[in-house]
């Protein structure tokens, strides 16, 4: 099969096109052909090497977590799904391996995809729906009327936590550049901060959670922006790992908590994501797509960080 692979970490110009063996599947297992992918910041942080030493170097390693795709072949223990059906999700392999014509993953992982979306759009939904979906159900049991403040509201992450924060009954404060304010306004936030031009640290008003999706500020900093029983959750996992025992001394004399999490694959989540979608309450945004023979092209626009929403990958042009 055709797939996107390195032998090193380093630049985006690491990538090679190259023919190399389909995936084996275990009972437990779906095998996917896949259709689109998208990119996530951890595609561009693992071929930078980020996480060698936590998930080592097995080269030639195939990145990438979130596909769509049909279903090529199902593992013996596999109920949900059948040869045929046209699924998306996010793989729960080490370093990914959505990349290629075919990738795996466990039952978990997927969903079907929803009838009226793309492929394209449908690659674009799982890892930051289900991020700021468990972030706000999960980790900070947000509240109708609470405050949220999303730092980062026009990436990826950020534009459908807006959009999840206000179903749920919340007050929105979205932070981005000017240059993303247009783009920000359709999610309706209640209102929006120029992080160029103004000093988030120094605004007058007290939020119940800052989401900190692109991980700048810290608990320590942000506690006076807090309410009383305020959650500071940072979504850059590792980094926030090191400041455990500073956060711990912080939260000592307060109800105030510093949180951080990873997102899980939930074929459950993925269907109220799916649902959501399909009602018209959750639009994810594509900014731009790439083919598979532009992966280096693409990474190098991803790890820029502005853009607005989503980036895809194409590795299968037929549609369905
Ligand atoms: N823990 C988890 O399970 C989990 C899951 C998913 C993602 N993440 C992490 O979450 C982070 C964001 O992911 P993403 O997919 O949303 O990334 P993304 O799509 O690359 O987000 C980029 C956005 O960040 C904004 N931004 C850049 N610099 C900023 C600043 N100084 N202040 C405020 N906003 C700024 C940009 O807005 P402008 O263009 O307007 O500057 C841009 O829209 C990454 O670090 C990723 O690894 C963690």
């Amino acid at each position: 099969m055709k797939a996107a692979i390195i032998n090193q970490f380093g630049n985006p110009d690491v990538f090679e096109i190259k023919n190399t063996e389909k995936p084996i599947i275990k009972s437990d297992q779906v095998l996917i052909k896949v259709k689109a992918v998208s990119l996530n910041p951890i595609d561009w942080k693992q071929r930078k090497g980020n996480h060698k030493y936590i998930l080592g170097s097995p080269f030639p390693i195939i990145l990438g977590y979130d596909l769509s795709g049909e279903v090529e072949e199902v593992g013996t223990e596999i109920s949900k799904f059948k040869k045929g059906d046209l699924a998306f999700g996010v793989l729960d392999n080490k370093y990914g391996g959505a990349l290629a014509e075919f990738a795996v993953g466990h039952e978990k992982c997927f969903s079907l995809k929803p009838k009226d979306l793309s492929y394209e759009e449908a690659a674009a939904v799982p890892m930051v729906s289900l991020t700021s979906l468990q972030a706000f159900r999960d980790i900070v049991n947000l509240q109708a009327g609470q405050t949220v403040l999303v730092n980062g509201a026009s990436g990826g992450v950020g534009h459908v936590a807006i959009q999840i924060a206000k179903m749920m009954g919340a007050k929105v404060i979205a932070v981005a550049s000017s240059k993303s304010k247009e783009f920000i306004e359709q999610f309706k936030p209640d209102s929006f901060i120029d992080y160029a031009e103004t000093d988030v640290l120094k605004m007058d008003k007290k939020v119940d959670v800052f989401f900190d999706v692109v991980g700048n500020y810290t608990f320590p900093k942000t506690k006076h922006l807090l309410n009383s029983e305020g959650i500071y959750l940072n979504l850059n996992y590792l980094n926030s790992l090191t400041k455990l025992p500073v956060n711990k001394f912080h939260e000592l004399f307060t109800k105030k908590k510093a949180k951080s999490f990873l997102m899980k694959q939930n074929s459950a989540d993925l269907k109220i994501i799916a649902d959501w979608i399909s009602e018209g309450k959750l639009k994810i945004n594509i900014d731009k797509t790439f083919q598979l023979e532009q992966i280096s092209e693409a990474h190098e626009y991803s790890q820029k960080g502005h853009n607005k929403g989503k980036n895809i990958v194409v590795i299968n042009n037929s549609n369905n």
